[in-house]
């Protein structure tokens, strides 16, 4: 693999051996260290071109962790504030010297043209509101580690599903494991794709396992009515209307109070954090899939 741009059009046997490699990093995590050093004589630059919280810092120690060497590139204190493009800007990083490059860029596609420009392997860490694969890797594993199967899953994908670059890669992940979708949110904010669609959050509450929020993204221009709240908040009372067993999952940030009540986030049911834990796996394996290391 080349490239991890994004997991449209990637067959079953290629994300179950992404995640099945993420699973065995997993697996060795919680003891410390991991014992592989997959990435030594390795450079990986974080081209964040976006502001990051989880996917920058679990790339960073999913580098690390594999014995890799990170180099931070931050578009703020760089030479783009002198009028830099960023093609001249990825030129100039590979020629430094950095091996992998894994990019966040506002721009849909642009993880593609820097790999095409600069022919080094680029993997996606969000474009635009296109794909954000790792993050469904880390969801992949995360439901996995729960439920031991994603066979038969049931999936509401609940909120702004038309600006979610998590949703624009998650509905093509869970499906290649067997789980079925039902997208809920209002109907400004749901993509026409081919998984059904629902604009009643309460009339479907009941029939699923994983309620997977998403928050309103107003920086890619998302809005909603003042009833947003109303319809789509998981709050106390519509989460005691869940299946026993079912959870609750969000890719972060979430904003406490509008898509979900601070105490089902805080809650039994919620994954949140695993997701966050499960990130740095996801990105070790994907680390080594374009970097070329064999497992
Ligand atoms: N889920 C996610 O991409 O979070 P960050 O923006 O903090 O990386």
């Amino acid at each position: 693999m080349k490239a991890l741009l994004g997991i449209r059009g990637m067959g079953a046997a290629e994300l179950e051996r992404l995640v099945h490699r993420a699973r065995h990093h997993a697996t060795l995590l919680p003891g410390g260290r991991t014992a592989e050093k997959s990435l030594v004589n390795i450079t990986v630059g974080m081209l964040f071109f976006e502001p990051s919280t989880r996917t920058r810092l679990s790339f960073e120690l999913a580098s690390r962790r594999l014995a890799g060497e990170v180099v931070i590139f931050d578009p703020d204190q760089s030479s783009m504030s002198k009028g830099e493009t960023v093609q001249d800007t990825v030129l100039t990083v590979a020629a430094i010297g950095l091996d992998v490059l894994v990019v966040r860029h506002r721009e849909v596609g642009m993880p593609e043209r820097i790999h095409g420009w600069t022919g080094r392997p680029v993997i996606n860490a969000g474009d635009g509101i296109s794909e954000h694969p790792t993050q469904a890797i880390a969801d992949c594993v995360t439901l996995l580690e729960r439920f031991g199967t994603l066979a038969g899953l049931r999936v509401g994908v609940v909120g702004d599903v038309l600006h979610s670059r998590v949703a624009g890669s998650l509905l093509h992940a869970l499906p290649l494991f067997g789980a079925e979708i039902v997208l809920v949110g209002p109907e400004g904010l749901l993509p026409e794709t081919e998984h059904p669609t629902t604009t009643d959050l309460d009339e479907v509450i009941e029939t699923l396992d994983v309620l997977y929020l998403l928050r309103l993204q107003r920086e890619r221009g998302a809005v909603a009515d003042a009833g947003y709240e109303r319809g789509y908040q998981l709050d106390e009372g519509r989460a005691t209307r869940m299946k026993p067993d079912a959870v609750v999952m969000h890719p972060g940030p979430i904003n406490r109070g509008v898509e979900i009540a601070a105490s089902v986030a805080d809650g039994p049911r919620s994954l949140i954090l695993r997701q966050v834990t499960n990130g740095v796996p996801a990105r070790m394996a994907a680390l080594e899939a374009v970097a070329g290391v064999a497992w």
